[in-house]
């Protein structure tokens, strides 16, 4: 499986992440990523490295076979402010459009049906091919699927052995939604895990392989960021082996309260 679908789109099932990468760096490594093989891109207008994304893409000269995300900041989420901000990602990036623009994080202080009605908007005006949501709970999914005109193709969320996300995964599943797992390899931390190393020496791979080919295996995208052009081949080259049920099922005895390491004062009370 090189590719999740959800509602008809179809997500490549590595992504680079980008988050905390800069400048030439950043352009770099996503122009070697696309050179790898890599199909997907995550961006984020808060990472402040559209221009060098969008930089990479290009200079890959396989922009029509990649599929770049980008994601409306939540202080951003009312309709003027989305719409202005996301001509001015697009115009950032310098690419004909964005394929997959993702709500960052849900903002109480806005409607969510007004923000998804400017989402929608983006949509049919052609700035992005599909639209989706990042950091969403069981009860925003369950909202935003009632209220959104436009299909919700995926919630991108932190997902790794080390954290429970059972219900939310079950929710995406509910809707036909896509998972795209963020902080995939828990930010290095499947490094040095004695379980992962262990199961990745019985398949001659590293446990960061084994963390990823454990979520790409339940059919959840992966976005792996790494600043290092060597590790993006280690990250990539995922698919061609297979963990045994026993194998799936010892590592998500891994996941532990206080699993989590993406949580901000304005995260989502969470499942
Ligand atoms: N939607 C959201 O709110 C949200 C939140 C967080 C992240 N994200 C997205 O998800 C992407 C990935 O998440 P993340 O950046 O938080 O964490 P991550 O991808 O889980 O981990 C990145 C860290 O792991 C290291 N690393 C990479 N490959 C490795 C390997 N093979 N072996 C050992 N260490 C390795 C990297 O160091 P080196 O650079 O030294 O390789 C880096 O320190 C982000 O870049 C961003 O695009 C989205």
């Amino acid at each position: 499986m090189t590719a999740v679908e959800a509602k008809g789109f179809k997500i490549p099932i590595i992504g680079l992440g980008t988050w905390a990468l800069r400048g030439r760096n950043c352009a770099r490594l996503t122009e070697q990523a696309i050179r790898i093989g890599y199909r997907h891109i995550d961006t984020a207008q808060m990472y402040d490295n559209e221009a060098e994304v969008g930089e990479g893409v290009r200079a890959s000269g396989m922009r029509n076979e990649v599929m770049v995300t980008t994601k409306v900041q939540p202080t951003l989420l009312a309709p003027r402010d989305l719409e202005r901000s996301v001509k001015e990602s697009l115009a950032k990036l310098r690419i004909d459009h964005i394929d997959l623009l993702l709500i960052h994080w849900p903002n109480p202080r806005v409607p969510l049906a007004d923000t998804l009605g400017a989402m929608a908007k983006m949509k049919k005006a052609g700035i992005t091919r599909q639209i989706g949501v990042s950091n969403f709970t069981v009860a925003l999914l369950d909202e935003v699927n009632k209220i959104s005109s436009e299909p919700l193709v995926c919630d991108q969320v932190e997902c790794h052995p080390f954290l429970d996300q059972d219900k939310v995964i079950a929710a995406c599943r509910k809707h036909g939604m896509a998972v795209v797992a963020y902080s995939p390899i828990a930010r290095g931390g499947a490094k040095g895990d004695r379980l992962l190393e262990r199961i990745g020496k019985a398949h001659g791979k590293t446990a960061a392989q084994v963390c990823l080919r454990w979520l790409t295996q339940q059919g959840i995208a992966v976005i792996p960021r790494t600043s290092k052009i060597e590790r993006l081949e280690e990250n990539f080259n995922i698919l061609d082996f297979e963990l045994s049920d026993a194998e799936m099922k010892e590592i998500a005895g891994l996941s532990r309260k206080g699993g989590r390491i993406v949580d901000w004062t304005w995260s989502p009370r969470w499942d």
